[in-house]
């Protein structure tokens, strides 16, 4: 969709809650009349509030609570939430239905880094890399020695893949390349060529936990999918077992890992996202050296981010026009009128 300037008495008012690309920025600033968030930090909540009160629209991130208040304030000219990517938990999208507001996000796009920095996890807590560049750091390199930062082999190894939507599949290709076997959890089974052509295998999700040298979560952040790895399913993994959370930090109960990575009920962790996030650097999690965390940059490559910013763009352009939007989360909003 190719959008021309609106001329200035037409221009909705829409808010970017945080700094993208200057491009995508100057983009936004021509089409509309664009209150930026000018720092690198999210606005509080009363401040985010307060820049909403009256938009047309606003291109947010997972770091915005989008519910029933912030709708309230925004208020009745608020026709669309441009979410600045794929998992949209942060939003209340049954009231923005209901209040008639389109949500957009970015699928598609991120799959493959996101899928690329879950497989660099797994593969950096199996031969332990981050332990690896402290050792060296700390001075403590004083020999090859047959017996130091002995890991775990990730090539023939069975990965355990929780959710197999379009970045847990990927996650399966390159699970391939390094002649894994591969064990997904689903509620709805893919067809048995797909199963074939991606080489994966249904599991339980008890038998994906017991099964797999390491276990990958991919599922959205839902009621059902909260603190799905509590202490009993941790427990249901290999004591070798590695555990890799590029989904949302609220699917791993944190408390539970801490106790499972302490007592050796698990070997290690990998985590992109945690609960809380962000996590405080003094967090029992960060004391542990079997717990490698980054800080949710799993999309976070140049060209994903470029390409997020369009789709987001392009979303909040047709949304401020009460145009479909070219990735809406809830079609159904159009519906409601009919
Ligand atoms: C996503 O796209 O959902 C990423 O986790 C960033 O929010």
């Amino acid at each position: 969709m190719v959008v021309g300037p609106m001329t200035s008495e037409a221009r909705p008012r829409v808010f970017v809650t945080r700094r993208i690309s200057q491009e995508g920025l100057d983009r936004i600033a021509a089409q509309t009349d664009a209150d930026i968030w000018p720092h690198d930090l999210p606005p509080a909540r009363e401040e985010l509030l307060r820049r909403v009160t009256g938009i047309d629209g606003v291109l947010s991130m997972v770091t915005e609570r989008v519910d029933g208040e912030f709708l309230e304030r925004a208020g009745p000219r608020l026709k669309v939430v441009s979410q600045f990517g794929v998992g949209v938990d942060n939003i209340d999208v049954g009231a923005c239905t209901r209040r008639g507001v389109a949500v957009g996000n970015t699928p598609g796009v991120l799959t493959d880094s996101t899928a690329d920095a879950a497989f660099a996890l797994l593969m950096a807590a199996a031969r332990r890399i981050p332990e690896g560049f402290d050792y060296v750091r700390q001075d403590r390199w004083k020999a090859w020695s047959p017996m130091i930062m002995l890991g775990s082999d990730v090539h023939h190894a069975t990965l355990g893949i929780i959710g197999f939507g379009r970045i847990g599949r990927e996650v399966a290709k390159r699970a391939r390349g390094f002649d894994m076997r591969v064990l997904y959890y689903k509620r709805t089974p893919l067809a048995a060529e797909e199963e074939q052509r991606l080489g994966v295998q249904r599991a339980t999700l008890d038998d994906a936990l017991a099964q797999s040298d390491f276990i990958s979560l991919h599922v959205p952040l839902t009621p059902e999918t909260h603190h799905l790895m509590n202490a009993a399913n941790l427990a249901k993994m290999k004591r070798s077992a590695i555990l890799v959370n590029a989904a949302r930090g609220p699917v791993v109960d944190p408390d539970a890992l801490y106790d499972a990575l302490k007592n050796g009920v698990i070997a290690g962790a990998a985590l992109d996202v945690t609960e809380p996030e962000p996590i405080a650097g003094d967090h029992k999690l960060l004391s542990l050296p079997n717990c490698l965390v980054v800080p949710h940059i799993a999309s976070a490559s140049v060209a994903t981010r470029a390409k997020m910013t369009n789709i987001a763009a392009e979303n909040l352009f047709a949304g401020v026009k009460g145009e479909p939007l070219p990735s809406c989360v809830n079609p159904e909003v159009y519906r409601r009128e009919s």
